[in-house]
């Protein structure tokens, strides 16, 4: 059976009820699979005839099976080999795993095909979340998809142009909150607790963890059924670090991977309330009161998930470490131009992670890392312009921009 848990008090609830908190304890909830009844249904099933994608696991998610799914063919995103990347850190077998080739841009989008699936097998006509501007995209692209109405709150001026834009063309209710991504989340919070017809999806909604703990599946079915050392991931409201972790556990029960990897979180230095509780060994976290980052992906300072990814990174061994806006800026740029991947700057936060830990000595050189880069470059073109060289501006002539291009401006006569 597969129900849903308090992650404290593990008090039970269907997986039809609509809870958000534990009503017992205020503890957020995670869904729990029967590892063996999924053992057995697993048996019979084709699941591994299907196309790398989310709905590969099908029989991993806790959908009913009458249910249609809502979805743009999300996730079987690449896993690159990146040598070069390797070369310039010293490393003899790195991967980046890329989320911006999902249907939006990142990886949020693994989430919102069960989340948004999750909603309609509910009744629900209407959703909502509160965003830094990917979870907003993504709902809104999902719910349009779905025909239900969907609102987002986003913290004004502090999200990437392209999110937006994203949000906007897809008909959801915009709301610009003048506070942060904690004030505006704090307000979802209530509204889904007051006007019980919203259904909220945030990452706190364990069904979005669900799609997401595909990730974690998908790296190692593309290292040919073996878990990497190391996984590096950005964390911001800690949702998806947990779920990667949750999507490896039931790897490993399965007995489809041997080892489990070293979670990783990286967080940019002005938001770090986990990387700050995991350093000083505590088990609470204290909430950033004015986060503030060029990766306003990541500008969160009271990240909700906070318990499970403190326990995902202890429970495997793993650490976190902060990275700067200039660190994070300098390897979106290094991506882009030895790898050709361009990647938003939350993203590069997990290249930068991994640069910062090789050069401390934390990562050693034999070890097989998987970065995972969690958006595409153009949801913030606005940032990527800002830190390169302007293009030059020409006349419209050749010799002008034979000129420019540094080549010789002999006349030639062109053969006919
Ligand atoms: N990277 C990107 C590009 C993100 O958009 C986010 C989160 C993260 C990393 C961190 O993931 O929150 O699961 O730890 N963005 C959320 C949003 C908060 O609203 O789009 P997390």
């Amino acid at each position: 059976m597969v129900h849903q848990e308090c992650i404290n008090c593990k008090t039970q609830y269907s997986i039809d009820e609509i809870v958000y908190f534990c009503p017992k304890c205020g503890e957020i909830l995670e869904v729990k699979i029967d590892m063996k009844e999924l053992a057995e249904t697993l048996k019979t099933s084709d699941w591994k005839t299907k196309p790398l994608s989310v709905w590969r696991y099908r029989d991993f998610m806790p959908i009913h099976e009458a249910t249609r799914v809502v979805t743009l063919n999300e996730g079987g995103t690449g896993l690159h080999r990146s040598k070069r990347l390797g070369d310039e850190l010293g490393l003899n077998e790195v991967y980046v795993k890329n989320e911006g080739e999902n249907p939006t841009g990142s990886f949020k989008d693994r989430g919102m095909t069960v989340g948004v699936t999750k909603a309609v097998e509910l009744g629900a006509r209407h959703v909502i979340c509160a965003s830094t501007g990917n979870t907003s995209a993504a709902l809104a692209a999902y719910a349009a998809r779905a025909g239900i109405k969907c609102t987002v709150l986003i913290p004004s001026g502090k999200i990437a142009y392209g999110k937006l834009a994203q949000a906007m063309i897809h008909g959801a209710k915009v709301l610009q909150v003048r506070g942060n991504f904690d004030q505006a989340l704090e307000f979802v919070l209530k509204l889904a607790e007051k006007h019980k017809n919203i259904y909220l999806l945030n990452s706190i909604n364990p069904f979005r963890i669900e799609g997401q703990k595909s990730l974690g599946y998908e790296i190692c079915e593309q290292l040919n059924n073996e878990a990497p050392d190391r996984i590096i991931i950005p964390v911001g409201n800690a949702g998806n670090i947990s779920a990667v972790w949750k999507g490896l556990t039931e790897f490993y029960q399965l007995g489809y991977i041997k080892k489990l990897p070293k979670m990783t979180g990286i967080q940019a230095s002005g938001s770090a309330p986990i990387v700050q509780a995991i350093k000083t060994k505590s088990d609470k976290i204290i909430p950033v009161e004015h986060p503030e980052t060029v990766a306003t992906a990541i500008r969160i300072g009271a990240p909700v998930s906070w318990k499970k990814a403190i326990n995902a990174i202890r429970e495997s061994h793993g650490t976190a470490e902060t990275v700067t806006d200039d660190e994070i800026l300098d390897a979106q740029k290094m991506l882009a131009r030895i790898e050709g991947i361009f990647v938003e700057p939350a993203s590069a936060s997990s290249i930068a992670g991994l640069k910062k830990l090789v050069r401390n000595g934390i990562i050693d050189r034999d070890e097989r890392v998987v970065c995972i880069t969690t958006g595409h470059g153009l949801k913030d073109p606005d940032t990527a312009i800002k830190q390169c060289e302007k293009p030059v501006e020409v006349d419209a002539e050749i010799s002008t921009i034979e000129q420019a291009l540094g080549l010789e401006t002999r006349k030639v006569i062109l053969a006919r």
